[in-house]
């Protein structure tokens, strides 16, 4: 699914749908202050694997007032040298504030802007902004942990994480035509199509 509501005049139609982006969609007469509201966020995720890092999010599949307003966060802990890897969000531009430790954070743009650079090394308090779209991505060079936050321009930003995309489909690419389009021999791209690729987002 590409497209996500965002703002419908859903008020006016509720009468006739009762689901909306596939989410249940309440009576504003019989929503509370429980369907705006989750707890937890002051608890690190777990960042003991391959990549050393670990989201914890807050879409609206925790808080169902979420939806349609158009925002959601999350919370990203790094261990000493983790990463959160290359990767992009369909539907959403993203605002990261580092709370804790230094993160060395970039975005690459588009091929039709020459597919230029963006990075930052970010202390804490510092923000930085991830375009709708835009491959991104956050490394811990520090030796202890850092940890973000992150607002996000969607209620369902979704995530496609480039090496778990490309080489841990389901099933498998094709290796010819990875091998071609990644300038890999074939043997290369069968051994990364084995590996086991971490989903901490
Ligand atoms: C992220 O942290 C949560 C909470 O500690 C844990 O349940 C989950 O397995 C972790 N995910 C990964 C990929 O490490």
């Amino acid at each position: 699914m590409t497209s996500v509501l965002c703002r419908t005049f859903a008020s006016h139609i509720t009468l006739l749908i009762l689901f909306v982006n596939g989410k249940f969609y309440k009576n504003p007469e019989l929503v509370n202050a429980n369907d705006f509201f989750t707890s937890g966020l002051n608890i690190p995720g777990n960042t003991n694997n391959k990549l050393g890092f670990n989201v914890t999010t807050v879409n609206v599949d925790r808080i169902p007032g979420l939806n349609t307003l158009c925002v959601s966060l999350v919370r990203i802990d790094y261990a000493p040298y983790g990463q959160n890897p290359p990767h992009t969000h369909p539907r959403a531009t993203e605002i990261l504030v580092v709370v804790e430790g230094t993160l060395y954070a970039g975005f690459v743009s588009s091929n039709q802007d020459g597919n230029r650079l963006f990075t930052k090394v970010l202390n804490k308090g510092d923000v930085f902004v991830f375009p709708i779209g835009m491959i991104h991505f956050q490394f811990n060079p520090g030796h202890a942990p850092a940890v973000a936050f992150a607002g996000l321009g969607s209620q369902n930003p979704g995530v496609i994480t480039i090496a778990n995309a490309v080489f841990g489909s389901n099933p498998a690419i094709n290796p010819e035509v990875l091998a071609r389009a990644f300038q890999l021999d074939q043997k290369v791209v069968e051994q990364l199509q084995k590996k086991f690729w971490v989903d901490a987002n």
